[in-house]
Order: structure tokens, then sequence, then C-alpha cells
């Protein structure tokens, strides 16, 4: 087998077989195909797709690369296709753990202009996302939750063809975001996954029909393998909730644990934690919802958060923020229309809060907090955002710009789309 011939042949529209993608993914993962091989490849898939069985057999060889974890209970999963201000994790397993449901939850870093988990949790001073298998088990096992980074050797065929697609241009592409997803879930032990799928300017898939399409094939690939999957379409148009940029993210997050987050972040939450306990306790989602806000509400999340951030041996009380602050102030009277998400974790990126390149430092403090959401009333001289920064400023006209400001009334978007399931 010789890979110039697997990548003539995904040129040409046909279906790869499973041992020619072994071939090729195996191979580039031992570094004898080298990258430029590989891009080439993922190209080629990226511009000519994949059949359903393809995907099913590029998703079990990618998951075939690594370790697999096997936990002795049932393991409920939840992953978020990436956004800007998603800070849902960090209220989430808490919640779940909190209704007696276990939450092994591996978490990513932040990718392009959007944020990730890890980072998110690093900006708690002290905080140790690197677990060994053995310690993310053990805390499953005493506290009912634990979020690390990807731990052990799980799926490093996802590991480095992420990071070839994120500098390739080959990222947006249904099968290979399906394979990169599945892989992993199916790798980290859940016999439950649930699945946010974001949609919108700020997201992957900027439109439902792509959504639908990249939803159903990986409740496929789920029931393939044995797997319950359900995916959420949720908005992805303004950024979830007001925060974006680590430390500050963590604080709304903590804030939403104390019942006072905002509403869009509070209802996503309680809709997935339901579907998460649901699937695990069996109980109709419809009649955990009531539960899974009174455990927010009351304060029981917040408790398991507190035990989460002080098994990891964080500080609760240390989550530093910039002290410089510029607000962005509106010029017109009227409606926000729009908020545009991806300009805003572009700027929340330039300000240091998400890299530019892979090896980049980030700034935990830096960030941008908005004040008015879409379908809010402004009056001009109103704050629509304050930019937190430290050593890089951007100016504040870049971040008006993101707002779009009507005349009209605009109606309160809708924050969950669809829920696919088999
Ligand atoms: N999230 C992933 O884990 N992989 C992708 O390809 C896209 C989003």
């Amino acid at each position: 087998m010789n890979i110039l011939d697997i990548i003539a042949k995904k040129v040409k529209k046909l279906e790869l077989t499973k041992n020619e993608l072994e071939f090729a993914v195996t191979g580039y993962v031992k570094g004898e195909i080298p990258d430029y091989q590989m891009s080439a490849l993922l190209m080629a898939i990226m511009l000519n797709g994949m059949t359903e069985k393809e995907t099913a057999c590029l998703t079990e060889v990618m998951l075939n690369s690594g370790d697999k974890l096997t936990f002795d209970y049932n393991i409920v999963d939840k992953h978020s296709t990436g956004g800007v201000g998603d800070k849902t994790t960090l209220v989430l397993v808490p919640l779940v753990a909190s209704l007696g449901t276990k939450v092994a939850k591996m978490s990513g870093r932040g990718l392009g202009h959007t944020g990730g988990t890890i980072d998110k949790l690093e900006a708690i001073e002290g905080f140790n996302t690197n677990l060994t298998v053995e310690e993310f088990k053990k805390e499953v096992e005493e506290i009912g939750a634990s979020i690390a980074g990807q731990t052990g050797d799980l799926c490093p065929a996802d590991k480095k063809i992420y990071a070839l697609r994120d500098v390739t241009g080959t990222v947006a592409s249904i099968p290979l975001i399906a394979s990169s997803i599945m892989s992993k879930k199916l790798a980290s032990g859940a016999n439950k996954i649930v699945i946010d799928l974001k949609v919108g300017i700020g997201a992957l898939m900027t439109n439902l029909e792509d959504a639908r399409k990249l939803a159903n094939l990986m409740v496929k690939i789920g029931r393939l393998s044995g797997k319950e999957v359900i995916v959420v379409l949720t908005n992805m148009n303004e950024p979830l909730g007001y925060a974006v940029g680590n430390a500050l993210e963590v604080h709304e997050a903590i804030d939403t644990l104390k019942g006072q987050g905002p509403k869009d972040l509070e209802e996503l939450v309680i809709n997935l934690a339901s579907l998460m306990v649901s699937l695990d306790q069996n109980i109709p989602m419809e009649i955990l919802l009531e539960n899974v806000e009174r455990a927010l509400k009351d304060g029981e999340a917040y408790e398991k958060f507190k035990e989460i951030i002080l098994y990891q041996g964080g500080d609760i009380n240390n989550i530093k923020i910039a002290d410089n602050i510029t607000e962005v102030i509106a010029e017109n009277d009227g409606y926000v229309k729009s908020i545009d998400a991806l300009k805003i974790g572009e700027l929340a990126r330039r300000l240091g809060a998400g890299r530019v390149k892979k090896d980049d430092i980030i700034n935990p403090k830096v960030g941008i907090v908005l004040t008015k959401k879409v379908s809010d009333e402004v009056k001009k001289g109103d704050v629509l955002a304050k930019i937190y920064y430290d050593n890089t400023i951007i100016p504040t006209q870049d971040v008006l710009e993101c707002f779009k400001i009507t005349k009209e009334k605009v109606e309160k978007p809708k924050l969950i789309y669809e829920i696919i399931k088999e």
C-alpha cells in the first residue's frame, strides 16, 4: 500500500477501505507519513467528503490508536463542539454530579477563536488538570466527578491530526469532526454521551442543515459502538453568557452555580444536565428539569464544584482578573440585533485569552465582558461591553463593531434549536 495511491483515490471521490485508512493514520502517528502528505489527504477528504462507512472506519482506526478507559459503572459524558464564552462544562459537571450521576470529563484547550475548558480551569490558582488515569478514576469514584485534560495515551491519532487540521484549513469537515469527537468520546469510557453541537457564526457549523448531518452521523457512529448519543443543537451566533476570557468565565460560572448566572447559560446547563441525568437514571428528562434547577439554585451544585476544585488543588478564592478595564460605549439608541461571536472570540484571543500559535502562553486574566445581549434595549452612552486587558490593548471601536443596533424591537433568539437522537 502507498499513501500517494490513497490520496489519489480520495481525489477521485472513491471510498477508502478500513485498511487504507489504517495505513494512513497509523503511518502518520508513527511519523512514517509526513505532514504534507497527511495534509493532502485531509484536504481531499475535506473537499470530497466521506461515506458513513468510511467515517465509522476512520473513527475506529483513531480510537484504536491509543489506550481506552473503562469504568465499572455508568459514566455519562458531554462534549461541546466549541464556542465563544462557552463555560458550560464548569457548571454542568458539578450540577450533574450533585444529582448522583458520575461524570468523568476530559476536556481540551482553546482552539482558534473558541475557548477550552482546561485553559479556563487553569485560571484558578493551583488547579491541576494534568491527572494520571488512576488519579482521574479515583476522583470520579470518590466524589463523583473529575475534569481533566486528556489523560494517558487516548486517541494520539486525533491529537496529531487535529493539530495538523488546525493549521491547514481542514477543521470544518463533517466526517473529520465526527470521527475526531467520537473517537475521543469512545476512548474515554463513557457509555452515554451528550453532545452540545454549536451552530452559528461563532461555531464550526454555521448552518442548521450541516449541523443536522453532523449530529446524525455521530448518533449513528455511537449506535455502531453500542453507545447512546444525544446531540443538542444550540445557538452560537452571540457569545454564551456575558464573559469571554478564562478567569472572567470562571467567575461567571461561579455566579451561575450560586443561582445568579446569565439566563442563556442557565437554560443550557439545566437542559443538558437533565438530559445527562435522564440518560443515566432512566427518568424522563421533563420530570427532571425542576429537580435540576433546584440543585443549581439552592447551592448543591456549587458545593460539588468547590469539592472538585479542592480535590484538584485549586484555590477558589484566587482567580485573578486584569485590573485595566476600558468601556465600549453605544453611539445610538435602539435594540441589539446581533453580537458577532466569531469577532468577539478573535478579539479576546488578540488580548491574550487564546493562542495564535500552538505554543503561545495565554493570559488567563484578560477578555471581554458584554453588558448587553441580543434583544436588549440600548441608550446612547450605555456601556455595551468592558475590555479587561493587561499587556495588549485592542481598539474599543473593534468591539463596538461587533454590535449591530437597530431601531426596531428584536426578539430574544432561540437558544436550543433541536435535540437529535435515535
Ligand atoms: N471538536 C473536536 O474534538 N474535534 C473536531 O474536529 C472539532 C471539534
